[in-house]
């Protein structure tokens, strides 16, 4: 029987690879797809270890690329559980590379992957809670909140059956394009 509660710390995961040249693209840089994978990886492992279950991606919340990644980078990824509901975690995932010869590490990404716990029929399971130890811990639990309204809102917004181009000209006479 899994504990009820467990701490944050409990199922942090950090993850260290040396970008190779088979890892970049045509200009010579690593290729976003390779990160978005290992960021992947990464939050299913954080994700299980909360759990004790199998996990499946549910949704990848936006992916900033802030600065390129060269190849003979040291990339490290850290994830932890910033929120929990029933079945469902939302694990905040950070990326810096550094830059072994200088010691000069970049933030290069930071996203949220919501995983989901299922059990070997597939079913979706419950997962423990979450023991907040502190302000930063009840601040990110909190902004994942926030964001999950934000795009139910988002969502209900712009709902194919509700919408109407006529509510929207006053904004889109400000943007690059013409209703035709
Ligand atoms: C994600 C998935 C498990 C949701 O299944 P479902 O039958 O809709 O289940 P529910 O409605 O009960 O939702 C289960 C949980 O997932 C969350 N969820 C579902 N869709 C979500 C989405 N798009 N974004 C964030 N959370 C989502 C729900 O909020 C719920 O959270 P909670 O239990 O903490 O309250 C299901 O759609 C699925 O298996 N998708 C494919 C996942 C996959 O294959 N990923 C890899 C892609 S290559």
């Amino acid at each position: 029987m899994p504990p009820t509660f467990k701490k944050i710390t409990d199922s942090q995961v950090t993850l260290s690879i040396l970008m190779q040249p088979s890892h970049s693209n045509f200009s010579g840089k690593i290729h976003g797809g390779y990160i978005l994978s290992l960021m992947d990886q990464i939050a299913f492992a954080c994700a299980s270890k909360h759990s004790q279950s199998y996990c499946v991606t549910a949704s990848v919340d936006t992916v900033d690329f802030r600065n390129p990644i060269e190849i003979g980078e040291l990339v490290t990824l850290k994830a932890s559980i910033n929120h929990v509901g029933r079945s469902s975690m939302v694990v905040g995932i950070r990326v810096e590379s550094e830059n072994i010869q200088s010691g000069f590490v970049k933030h290069c990404n930071s996203s949220y992957f919501t995983m989901v716990a299922k059990n070997e029929a597939g079913e979706t399971v419950p997962v423990p809670g979450l023991l907040l130890e502190g302000p930063d811990d009840v601040r990110r639990f909190l902004k994942c909140i926030k964001r999950k309204e934000m795009k139910t809102e988002r969502r209900t917004e712009f709902n194919a059956t509700d919408f109407t181009v006529e509510n929207y000209t006053e904004e889109l006479r400000h943007q690059n394009v013409k209703i035709i």
